[in-house]
């Protein structure tokens, strides 16, 4: 028997990265080949055509998993019913500002459409935040919904991940596949911790080992492999001249689909114990500090 459609909301769907994400979803890259969609569009009103122009590519597109499409710009009628929000809604930051620099006018978008997912999702609404600054964002409207439950509510860092195997693939050649158990502690900002201590590799025709002594260079580890994924989202606005989109789009995907179907029992949490050397303590504490401080500048521009 066929499934029952997933109600998706998408804002900021008119902008780049929702023209990448949408066709995602409704091809089932999010959710899977099997998995009915309706998907719910939200952007301003500046941008009603653009989105009306996106509504009539996803029609023209055929979809054989996409059951229907609302296209709005009315935030309570882009929430109602929906099982997962992925809030790409927002401004994007340019060359050479900080992703902090955006928060004065992102962290009131998410006050508001707080309310909206509030009111009108589904109970179980689970929520991908990945407009910028993504954690404080996430933080906002976490504290401004209070009835959806604190673990449904997350922030992309997932694109860091995926970068921080990308350049253990490229420096081991080997496949992004073999790579595993890479950490992102902290903020999706230029003080995240990418932590390979815990990471290991699978070379072909050979057992697992730990990143470390395959890579054999802790110099290289601790500093350029760090610093080139923190600052991985500016060298790409640096050579574009607009943020990441596809890879964007790509991580909302993998983010939803392990947390609804790798992670067992419907997207559970749980822990781990971890050893965390004086090394890590550093970095994680650095990043820690940062997301408090954005917590309180975040306060000072909502008020
Ligand atoms: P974009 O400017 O192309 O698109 C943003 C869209 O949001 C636009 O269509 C705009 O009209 C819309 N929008 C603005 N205010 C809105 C509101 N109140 N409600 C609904 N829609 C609204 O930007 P983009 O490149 O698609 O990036 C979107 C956001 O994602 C930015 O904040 C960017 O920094 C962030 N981002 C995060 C990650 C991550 O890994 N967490 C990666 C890439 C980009
Ligand atoms: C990214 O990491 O690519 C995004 O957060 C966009 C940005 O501002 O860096």
């Amino acid at each position: 028997m066929a499934k029952e459609p997933v109600r998706v909301l998408v804002t900021g769907a008119a902008g780049q990265i929702g023209y990448a994400l949408v066709p995602m979803i409704a091809r089932g890259v999010m959710l899977g080949s099997d998995q009915p969609i309706i998907l719910h569009m939200l952007d301003i009103e500046p941008a009603t055509e653009a989105l009306n122009g996106v509504k009539m590519e996803l029609v023209d597109a055929a979809f054989p998993l996409l059951m229907d499409v609302v296209a709005t710009t009315d935030a309570m009628v882009a929430c109602k019913g929906v099982n997962i929000a992925v809030m790409v809604g927002g401004f994007p930051r340019k060359e050479g500002m900080e992703r902090k620099d955006v928060m004065s006018k992102n962290v009131s978008i998410y006050k508001a459409q707080a309310s909206a997912l509030e009111k009108q999702a589904a109970p179980d609404c689970k929520v991908l935040v990945v407009a910028n600054p993504a954690n404080t964002n996430a933080l906002i409207l976490k504290e401004f919904a209070p009835s959806i439950p604190e673990k449904n509510i997350t922030c992309l860092t997932r694109l860091d991940h995926n970068r921080a195997l990308g350049q253990l693939s490229e420096r081991l050649k080997i496949h992004v596949g073999q790579v595993k158990n890479v950490i992102i502690w902290g903020n999706h900002s230029s003080t995240q911790y990418p932590d390979v201590n815990h990471a290991t590799v699978t070379p072909t025709n050979s057992e697992e080992k730990p990143v470390r002594s395959v890579v054999a260079d802790d110099n290289w580890l601790n500093t350029e492999f760090i610093t080139t994924v923190q600052q991985r989202g500016a060298a790409i606005i640096k050579a574009r001249k607009l943020s990441s989109a596809l890879s964007a789009a790509s991580a909302a995907c993998d983010h939803i689909r392990d947390w609804l179907h790798v992670i067992k029992d419907n997207g559970q949490l749980f822990r781990v114990r971890l050893k965390i050397d004086d090394f890590s303590r550093e970095k994680m504490d650095a990043t820690a500090k940062e997301l408090v401080e954005e917590k309180t500048l975040a306060y000072s521009c909502l008020n």
